[in-house]
């Protein structure tokens, strides 16, 4: 296993180019599933989940091809199997999302029921309120959420839960409902970029899909949907860590290859925090100079300030002059950064699902452990500006959705290097 070893104190410096959204990324590779036509995905990242995603696909019959350019062919060849094993689907959670192809093409599904995962419950009661509204028929035998549907007929359902829209659970409804009968209409869809995107793609594939980007979406179901060529959006969760990257060690970084309208809470909060932020069509640039402000950080589903962002922004008030609270509203028991934060020097008191930070000067390295994706991305920011040598281990974890971290981090002037971790941890 690899870990991150960070000197820390370097303000970064210099332009860095985006990558695609994972999130995009991962269930438009399982809207594959709903033709036989070949589909090319360009400059899909090259990420251990989306390496999971095409494994998945291949075990439903999928060829996937990833080519030098980072462009991914599928052909589905083989329509006879239905079923997404506990294997891959236990480490990640986003491989939920064949269920809805599934059951649109080949009217059954097989799918490991996900678990839940380091922050707290994930439930997906609302995917399968969707599906069974569309006429699916759900039961869980033996770990596995097993589907099946003579027909699907369109239908109008809500979709919202106790913290708003379900983002893969819009994705996966969607899904189903491209080939149903009639028209479906969702209340509550999730609005993020990477759902508007999805559905730019079955549209692309021949869907009828309308009112996307607002929260209620209607599908007018189509006899068949043919291939597509489809190059998703930038990332931009990976956009806000770099972002989070300026404003913690007072440096200054443009960001190119994105989409600056995907990030608006982003840029307000990070303004309220004393950076500037300018931005042109492509590229947005955040710089800081002086001491960080104090500002509380809300996480809300898009267009709000997302959860997938709180904890590099909590790294970055950590060091701000006075109290920030940082309330989520989406996961609330999304804090597992917090303790190894602590251990940097942080101050940081959770009670329920908000954290009271309590500026601090200076943080000093120390050897930590990623828990998660994006509690991971905090602690390797606040590597960046600690005093000393930070060790963030369990990276894998950041594998998962950041390409080439350390790279990217390198070429802006941090000193992180990625090195065997002999413990093993
Ligand atoms: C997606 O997860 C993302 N994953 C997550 O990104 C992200 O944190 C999350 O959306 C919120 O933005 C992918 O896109 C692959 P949800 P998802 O269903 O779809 C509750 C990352 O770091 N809920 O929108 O699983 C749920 O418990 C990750 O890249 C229900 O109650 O999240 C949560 O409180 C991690 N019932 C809220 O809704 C359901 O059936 C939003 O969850 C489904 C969800």
């Amino acid at each position: 296993m690899d870990k991150l070893v960070i000197q820390g104190g370097v303000a970064l410096r210099g332009e860095v180019e985006a990558g695609t959204a994972k999130n995009s990324v991962l269930p438009i590779l399982a809207a594959t599933l709903l033709t036989r036509e070949p589909c090319r995905i360009r400059d899909a990242p090259a990420l251990r989940d989306v390496a999971t995603m095409l494994r998945i696909l291949e075990a439903l019959g999928v060829r996937c091809e990833r080519h030098a350019d980072g462009t991914i062919e599928t052909r589905v060849e083989d329509e006879g199997s239905v079923e997404a094993p506990y294997e891959l689907v236990k480490t990640m959670r986003a491989s939920v999302c064949v269920l809805g192809p599934l059951l649109a093409r080949r009217r059954r599904a097989r799918v490991s029921f996900p678990g839940g995962c380091v922050f707290g419950p994930r439930p997906i009661d609302l995917h399968l309120k969707g599906l069974r509204a569309l006429g699916v028929d759900l039961d869980i035998e033996a770990g596995y959420i097993v589907a099946r549907a003579e027909r699907l007929r369109g239908a109008e359902m809500y979709l919202g839960g106790s913290f708003g829209p379900t983002v893969t659970g819009t994705a996966n409804v969607l899904m189903a409902s491209v080939l149903a009968e009639g028209v479906t209409r969702i209340e509550m869809a999730a609005c993020e970029p990477e759902v508007q995107d999805l559905a730019n793609f079955l549209n692309a594939m021949g869907a009828d899909v309308r009112g996307i980007g607002t929260p209620i979406l209607e599908i007018h179901g189509v006899g068949e949907l043919h291939g597509a060529e489809y190059r998703p959006v930038p990332d931009r969760i990976e956009v806000g860590t770099f972002l989070a990257a300026a404003a913690i060690t007072g440096g200054g970084v443009k960001v190119t290859r994105c989409r600056p309208d995907h990030l608006g809470a982003v840029v307000e909060r990070l303004t309220a925090l004393g950076c500037r932020v300018e931005s042109g069509d492509d590229w947005i640039s955040c710089a800081r100079r002086g001491r960080l402000e104090a500002g509380d950080i809300t996480t809300l589903p898009y267009p709000g300030f997302p959860t997938d962002l709180q904890a590099q922004f909590m790294a970055v008030v950590s060091l701000a002059d006075g109290v920030s609270v940082v309330t989520e509203k989406v996961y609330p028991e999304r804090f597992m950064h917090v303790a190894e934060l602590g251990r940097m020097r942080a101050r940081i008191r959770k009670e329920h699902h908000m954290a009271i930070v309590l500026g601090t000067d200076y943080l000093s390295g120390a050897p930590v452990l990623a828990s998660d994706l994006r509690a991971s991305a905090a602690l390797v920011l606040a590597g960046l500006v600690a005093e000393g040598e930070t060790q963030v281990r369990r990276v894998y974890h950041i594998d998962r959705g950041y390409e080439r971290i350390e790279t990217k981090l390198q070429a802006l002037g941090a000193r992180i290097e990625r090195v065997r971790d002999e413990d093993g941890l």
